[in-house]
């Protein structure tokens, strides 16, 4: 029988910590990385660089076509994202390109075509997937899902804090209000939108530090592969 590789999934909204989570528990697994959001975020930064954000047809030959791989950045803890072997991992966090990669994930030809691009980096010996619809779309199958969710002032107070550090000029409200409006989005559309899976763990990450989600996951981990999947 064909072996498949496992998947671990990890779902919920930005700044729930899920983009460290993934990166961590995949570097201690050693098992790939797939950062689903920056494929829609690479698909904005590219469609704004061609002029083609308004152009569907020209959006879905992107789609298709983007070269785009996903590593491990070991200094930011953090996917590193490569666009036709340019390294975009910083461009593609801009909050314009957030913003975009947020209105073309409404579009269903959009998603279809990113459906199987995603699911072709579940390989040996196992991938960490962080996304949106990762438990409940691009693999159901998955032995363990987990949901992360945060209060919305407790994310955006993260984003503050991740925006001061690199000296960009912000107003907590405005990141609270535009937090709001994502969710909105991202739980309102048609396509595959924001849920956790049925059979997913959820887990508040409002006053958990890293290292206590962690350990909540490690459990879990534990009780998901019966002990076979482990980290230190
Ligand atoms: O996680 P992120 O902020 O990098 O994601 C950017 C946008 O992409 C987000 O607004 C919603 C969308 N997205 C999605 O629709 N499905 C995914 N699996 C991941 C991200």
């Amino acid at each position: 029988m064909k072996h498949i590789p496992p998947v671990i999934t990890i779902d919920g909204p930005s700044g729930s910590g899920k983009g460290t989570v993934s990166y961590l528990l995949a570097k201690a697994l050693g098992w790939h990385l797939l950062d689903s959001g920056a494929l829609y975020r690479v698909l904005a930064y590219a469609a704004q660089r061609a002029g083609v954000l308004e152009n569907q047809s020209a959006l879905l030959h992107l789609a298709e076509t983007l070269e785009v791989q996903c590593g491990k950045d070991d200094q930011r803890k953090t996917a590193r994202i490569l666009l036709n072997d340019e390294d975009v991992t910083d461009a593609i966090r801009a909050e314009e390109v957030g913003k975009n990669a947020s209105k073309i994930a409404v579009l269903e030809d959009v998603r279809l075509a990113l459906i199987e691009r995603q699911r072709a980096f579940r390989l040996s010996p196992g991938l960490v997937a962080d996304g949106r619809d990762m438990g409940t779309t691009i693999f159901p199958d998955a032995p363990l899902k987990i949901y992360l969710t945060a209060s919305p002032e407790e994310r955006a107070r993260r984003r503050y804090g991740q925006l001061l550090a690199k000296n960009v000029d912000v107003r907590l409200a405005d990141l609270l209000k535009e937090i709001e409006a994502r969710d909105q989005r991202d739980q309102k559309r048609t396509a595959s939108p924001l849920k956790a899976a049925k059979d997913a763990i959820l887990i508040d990450t409002t006053d958990l530090s890293i290292e206590e989600v962690m350990e909540r996951i490690r459990a879990e981990l534990k009780r998901a592969f019966n002990g076979a999947v482990d980290f230190q």
